[in-house]
Order: structure tokens, then sequence, then C-alpha cells
């Protein structure tokens, strides 16, 4: 069992948190397109220290077929945590919380899908957490969704996706774990950035009107952020060139550290 010990406090004198990040930033992110061989379409996703894979596989054919709708695609998300993933070995199968996140994800994607170009067909979204640390229903809908761009299913936009959360009375943008687990709440949220329709809209603890309507707004401003990182992640993955034409990729070569390479003649 883990011996973590709650913290004093989770915002300092100074104003910041346990991280040193201020109030409204955002841990680092980093996201990937393209990173499963198998997969029709993937991506990962490090929020922190927070880091998952998604893979997309489909528009294929349903089973069981009784689950099979006539007018679109059946959007089939599998939110699963490896049993590493916590500091507290988690059970393999899956709990009530990953069936309820997978459901939630799912809602969140399918107001961008044009899942009626697809009817009868399923489309299948595994989403795996390798590690935890707070925020990983929102950090993979933003993983799912590049995902399923990768894999070429036709969508409306992009999902960004990110929480908000309060601690000591202050609302924090992406709730670190400690801060999620000993924070007063928190409120995961994901939008169509085309129009800011908000598709995900969770509540975890209690919070006055005038705060939700301050951490949407908050929370909407990440969001649009985050539609930026997707997007360039997504140009990353598909304006690669193959290594012989990349000059930046010959150079390299050419200055490979501890390699002795002959002057050329002036
Ligand atoms: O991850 P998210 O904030 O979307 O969902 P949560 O149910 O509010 O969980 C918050 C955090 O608790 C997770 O991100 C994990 O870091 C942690 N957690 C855990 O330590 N053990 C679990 N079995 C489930 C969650």
């Amino acid at each position: 069992m883990s011996q973590e010990t709650k913290p004093d406090y989770l915002i300092n004198p100074e104003g910041l948190r346990l991280d040193g990040r201020r109030p409204d930033e955002m841990r680092p992110v980093e996201m990937k397109v393209g990173v499963l061989k198998q997969a029709d379409g993937s991506a990962s996703i490090r929020q922190g220290k927070t880091y998952i894979i998604a893979a997309v596989y489909g528009p294929r054919e349903l089973h069981p077929r009784h689950l099979t709708l006539n007018d679109r695609a059946y959007l089939r998300v599998a939110y699963r945590m490896t049993t590493f993933s916590v500091p507290d070995r988690k059970r393999p199968a899956p709990s009530r919380r990953e069936r309820e996140i997978s459901m939630v994800i799912a809602n969140a994607l399918s107001p961008a899908i044009f899942l009626e170009e697809f009817p009868k067909a399923v489309i299948d979204v595994y989403v795996t957490v390798i590690q935890a640390d707070g925020g990983t229903r929102c950090a993979a809908t933003n993983a799912a969704s590049l995902a399923l761009a990768d894999a070429g299913i036709p969508m409306r936009s992009l999902v960004p996706s990110i929480a908000v959360g309060k601690a000591e009375g202050k609302l924090l943008v992406d709730l670190g774990d400690q801060e999620d687990k000993y924070g007063g709440g928190d409120i995961p949220l994901a939008i169509l950035p085309e129009n800011e329709e908000i598709v995900l809209l969770q509540q975890d603890g209690s919070f006055t009107r005038e705060e939700i309507v301050e951490a949407i707004k908050m929370g909407i401003n990440s969001c649009k952020y985050l539609h930026e990182l997707q997007k360039d992640a997504l140009k990353m993955a598909y304006s690669k060139k193959a290594p012989a034409d990349d000059e930046d990729y010959e150079d390299d070569l050419e200055h490979v550290p501890g390699e002795d390479f002959p002057e050329e003649d002036e």
C-alpha cells in the first residue's frame, strides 16, 4: 500500500500550487498521433504525470449484433486503467468507475462524429491509462478524439477537454492527483471548439453559481489552448517527411557526436 500523506496546503502563501503552477496554469501537455502500428488510428497524451494511449478500430462489423443501430454507427468506448497506473494496485476487472468514464467519454465524442455515415457499424475506441495522476477522463477524451481523426473518421471537430477544480476557495485549472483527492471538487468539461458547445460537463463537490460560471469560462479557455495543441499534433504526424527527403535529418546525421566526418573540400 502507498504511504501518501495529505499535504499541509494545496496553495502556498504566494498563491502557487503544489507543483508551482498558478491557479489558471495547465500542466505541461504533450500529444502524439499515430503511436501504434496495428490500430486504424492512435494517439498518446502526457498531461503532467498522467499518461494515456488511445487506439481506434473501425468502422467495422459490430459484434454482438443485437447492439446494432440501424441509423448510425455505435461508438463503443472502453476506458481502462492498467493495474500499475495508480499507487494502489488497480484490480484488473472493469470497475463501475471505468464503465461510467467510458460512457462519459462516448457521450462527449459522439456529437463530434458523423456517426450517421456508418449505420450498423461499430467504431471501437480503447483508452488505456498507463499512469494516472488526475484528470484522466479529460486527457482520455483529448487523446481519443485525436485517435479518431487519425483513423480518418469523419468529424465535425476535435474534442478538447479539461477539468477545473477548487481548493482552499480558489478555482484551479487541470487538477493534479493530490488536488483532486484533497481539494474541494472538480468540474470536468469538454467542448466542440468551433461553437463552444459543451459536450461534457460533470461536477464533483460543491460550487457556488458564480464559481461554476467562472470555472466553465476558465475551462473553455484551456480547451481552446488544448485544441491548438491537438491540431499541432495532427499536423506533426501528417507533415512528417520520409527521412531520405529530410534535410534536417541528413544534417543531424552529419553531426553525430564522436563521429569524424571528413571536412568538405573548399
Ligand atoms: O482521473 P479523473 O479525475 O478523470 O477521475 P476521478 O475518478 O476523479 O479520479 C481522480 C484521480 O484519482 C485519478 O486520475 C487517479 O489519479 C486517482 N485514482 C486512483 O488513485 N485510484 C483509482 N482506482 C482511481 C483513481
